[in-house]
C-alpha cells in the first residue's frame, strides 16, 4: 500500500473526517497502529518519559529520535510518519535544518514537529523553503515545562488565547503544514481551527479539531499517572489490536474525546 501524505490529511480535513493519530516508538507498535488504521504515527519525544524513564522530555537527543524513528518507519505501510525535533535541536535555523534533514534521511520521517510560538517563525519558514513538512506544536509545550512551571492548561486568559491565535496564524503563514494543540480550552481550539486552513490535531483540545492524538502508553493503560485528557482503551477490550481499533473508531465517530477529556475556558 501507499503511505499517506499531507495532501491526504488536507483531504480528511476538507471531508470533515477526523484524523486518528497515536505515538509509537518501535516497529511492532508501528505495525499494530498501521493495521488499526491510524492515519498519523508520531515518534514523540515523550519517548524520553515512556521508553527511557526520564522525568521530562528534555534529556532526549536527536540520536534517540533517529534510532526510534527508524524502527517505527520499518513497521509502517500506510500511516504518515511524523517525528519530534527534541529540546535544543532547533535553537538556530542551521541546527533546525540539520536536525530535520537527519530525521528524514536517517529516520525516514515525512514530517517533523517542533514546539513553538511565533518565535519559531523563522525556523518554520526555513524548513518549509527547504521542502521539509512541519507540524507546529502549540499550547502546552513540554520542552518548556520549567519555564511554564507545570503541566497546566494553556490559553485560558484572554490575552494568552489571543496570543496563541496570532502565533498559530504566523506559523501557518511561515509554512507550517499541521498545527498541534495540547491542553487548550475547547473553545480556543475551535477558534484556531476555523481560522486555520491546515489540519489542526488536538490532545486535550476538545472534539472539534481536525484530528486527535494520544500517547500510546496512555491508550493502553500502561502509564503510572495518565493525563485527564487521555483514555485507557484497553479497558473493556481483550487485545491491544481491539483497543487500537476502538481508539480509531472513537476518533472517527467523534466519540473521543468526550466532554470529561476536554477543558473549558
Ligand atoms: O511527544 C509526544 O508524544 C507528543 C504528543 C503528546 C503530541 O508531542
Ligand atoms: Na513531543
Amino acid at each position: 500500500t501507499k503511505r499517506l501524505t499531507l495532501r491526504d490529511l488536507q483531504g480528511l480535513r476538507e471531508q470533515a473526517e477526523p484524523i486518528a493519530s497515536l505515538t509509537a516508538y518501535d516497529a511492532t507498535q508501528a505495525r499494530l497502529l498501521d493495521e488499526a488504521g491510524v492515519d498519523v504515527v508520531l515518534v514523540g519525544d515523550s519517548l524520553g518519559m515512556v521508553v527511557l524513564g526520564h522525568d521530562t522530555t528534555i534529556p532526549v537527543t536527536v540520536d534517540d529520535m533517529i534510532y526510534h524513528t527508524r524502527a517505527v518507519s520499518r513497521g509502517l505501510n500506510r500511516a504518515l510518519l511524523m517525528a519530534d525535533m527534541p529540546f535544543m535541536s532547533y535553537a538556530s535555523i542551521d541546527q533546525a535544518v540539520t536536525t530535520a534533514a537527519r530525521l528524514m534521511q536517517e529516520g525516514g520521517a515525512q514530517v517533523v514537529k517542533l514546539e513553538g510560538d511565533a518565535q519559531q517563525v523563522a525556523v518554520v519558514s526555513a524548513l518549509s523553503h527547504h521542502g521539509i513538512p512541519v507540524c507546529a506544536h502549540l499550547g502546552l509545550r513540554p520542552q518548556s515545562i520549567h519555564k511554564l512551571g507545570g503541566y497546566r492548561v494553556q490559553g485560558r486568559a484572554a490575552s494568552e488565547a489571543e496570543q496563541m491565535m496570532k502565533d498559530a496564524q504566523a506559523l501557518e503563514e511561515a509554512g507550517a503544514d499541521i498545527l498541534l494543540l495540547e491542553c487548550v480550552p475547547s473553545r480556543l481550539a475551535v477558534e484556531i481551527r476555523s481560522m486555520a486552513r491546515i489540519p489542526v490535531i488536538g490532545i486535550g483540545a476538545g472534539v472539534d479539531c481536525d484530528g486527535q492524538i494520544l500517547v500510546l502508553h496512555d491508550v493502553l493503560g500502561m502509564t503510572a499517572r495518565a493525563p485527564r485528557f487521555s483514555h485507557n482503551f484497553l479497558a473493556g477490550h481483550n487485545s491491544i489490536q481491539d483497543a487500537l481499533a476502538a481508539y480509531v473508531w472513537s476518533v472517527k465517530r467523534r466519540e473521543f474525546p468526550a466532554p470529561e477529556h476536554a477543558f473549558s475556558s
